[in-house]
């Protein structure tokens, strides 16, 4: 087999999700398009080592590239050649405000491409020789880690710093000084920092692309394109497309930030329908809300959580932010406000998916999302943290201008990785 071949093979999954995000289309409409049955459809989108995969035959792969170039200025979601992620016209990622529909799916298409290396199975050096700098001056696990994931897969090093007490804002450093500092010494900095606003502070000390990789009750904008990413492939899967679909968003919505900025990204599609459920006291802030009242959407708030559940395509859980809490009284929220499997089996759908940023607090008593729910192929919260590598290595070759490279550069993995990573992973495999 050629190089181009398998580079065609390899890249044939990433070709038919760009051409289904730009035509609109669902698996069974994008099939006819394209003359084929949907099982065959099915079976070129499944990843390389999945038993079931099958190339796609070189005339259709040609037939959905012309399509995709007949695409005219007309057309809905025609997309730029590279997406592009810029504020006040330096590369960095502040808020998901950065983002319309069209330069969120171009950086999809990015992370697709991404896939074989996030998954282990090829390998890439395109930041060799770059530093990235992780700043947490809060609490983090997998955005820390999966931040540095991405930039050490893509063959950069990383340094990380974490919490203030072994930093030098714990000496009274200014974040400009800070961020000065770390820009003589890396080529990307991710910062996350208890206060809102605090990153693009740090980002206007420096020319270096900065991340916000949180603020306080900000925003956390990789989050929501991760999870958008996500929701777009699962739809994919169901046969649904993001127009017209129905979330539902559950739990602290006051103070937790993953939902504000998924919540703006959202809205950037066509008649949605939005139920948010929480407590009186951790309601949405009222300029998220006016936001997305700007589109065709509906939107509904309670506190009923059963109700507010009633035919929700994506049920999005959090977590309560009791670190953020001032004199919140969280009267009524009480364990039956809990997310478990009995009242997923009553009041959602037999297609719904079960979303979190996590972490979700698994302590007895505690009213997040329940681990009775692991062996539930509609719990898809590590399949959201998987594709937050390959979304992260998206927005870190954007950011640095390397996206057109990592294509060509790709050699095979060496080492030997499971089939499958977790334990309870086969009842979701076969779902790409
Ligand atoms: C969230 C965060 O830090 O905003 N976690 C994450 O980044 N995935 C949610 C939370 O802490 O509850």
């Amino acid at each position: 087999m050629t190089q181009q071949i398998e580079q065609q093979q390899l890249q044939q999954q990433a070709l038919l999700r760009d051409a289904m995000r730009r035509l609109n289309m669902t698996r069974d409409a994008f099939a006819s398009r394209i003359g084929v049955s949907r099982r065959a459809l099915d079976t070129w989108l499944l990843p390389d080592e999945s038993p079931e995969s099958r190339a796609m035959p070189e005339i259709a792969a040609r037939y959905v590239a012309e399509i995709l170039a007949g695409m005219t200025e007309n057309d809905a979601y025609t997309q730029s050649a590279y997406p592009s992620i810029s504020f006040e016209g330096r590369p960095q990622l502040l808020s998901i405000d950065q983002f319309s529909r069209d330069s969120a799916e171009a950086l999809f298409r990015t992370a697709d491409a991404m896939q074989p290396i996030a998954r282990r199975k090829k390998i890439t050096r395109v930041l060799e020789g770059a530093v990235l700098a992780n700043l947490f001056f809060e609490a983090s696990t997998r955005t820390r880690v999966s931040f540095g994931a991405a930039f050490a897969r893509l063959g950069g090093s990383v340094c990380d710093t974490t919490g203030f007490t072994f930093s030098s804002m714990a000496k009274g450093e200014s974040i400009y000084d800070t961020s000065r500092v770390i820009s003589g010494y890396a080529d990307a900095i991710v910062v996350r920092h208890p206060e809102q606003g605090s990153v693009a502070e740090f980002a206007r000390a420096t020319n270096i692309p900065v991340i916000n990789a949180g603020d306080g009750p900000g925003e956390h904008p990789s989050q929501a394109l991760l999870d958008l990413y996500t929701i777009q492939r699962e739809f994919s899967r169901l046969g649904k497309i993001v127009d017209g679909a129905h979330i539902a968003m559950v739990g602290d919505l006051k103070y937790g930030r993953t939902v504000h900025s998924l919540a703006k990204l959202l809205s950037l599609y066509k008649g949605l329908k939005f139920t948010l459920v929480s407590p009186r006291s951790l309601e949405m802030p009222a300029h998220i809300v006016d936001r997305i009242a700007r589109g065709d959407h509906v939107i509904e708030q309670t506190s009923d959580l059963r109700a507010g559940l009633a035919g929700a395509d994506v049920v999005y859980a959090t977590r309560i932010q009791k670190e953020r809490f001032a004199d919140e009284n969280i009267e009524g929220y009480t364990p039956d406000f809990q997310i478990n499997q009995a009242l997923v089996d009553d009041a959602c759908g037999r297609d719904t998916l079960i979303m979190h940023p996590l972490p979700r607090d698994s302590r007895p008593g505690a009213n997040d999302l329940a681990t009775d729910l692991n062996h539930d192929s509609r719990l898809a919260i590590f399949r959201q943290t998987d594709n937050g590598i390959a979304v992260r290595m998206a927005i870190f070759a954007v950011l640095l201008g390397v996206e057109h490279q990592v294509r060509h550069s790709m050699r095979d993995a060496t080492w030997k990785s499971p089939a499958s990573i977790g334990p309870d992973d086969a009842v979701f495999q076969g779902f790409d």
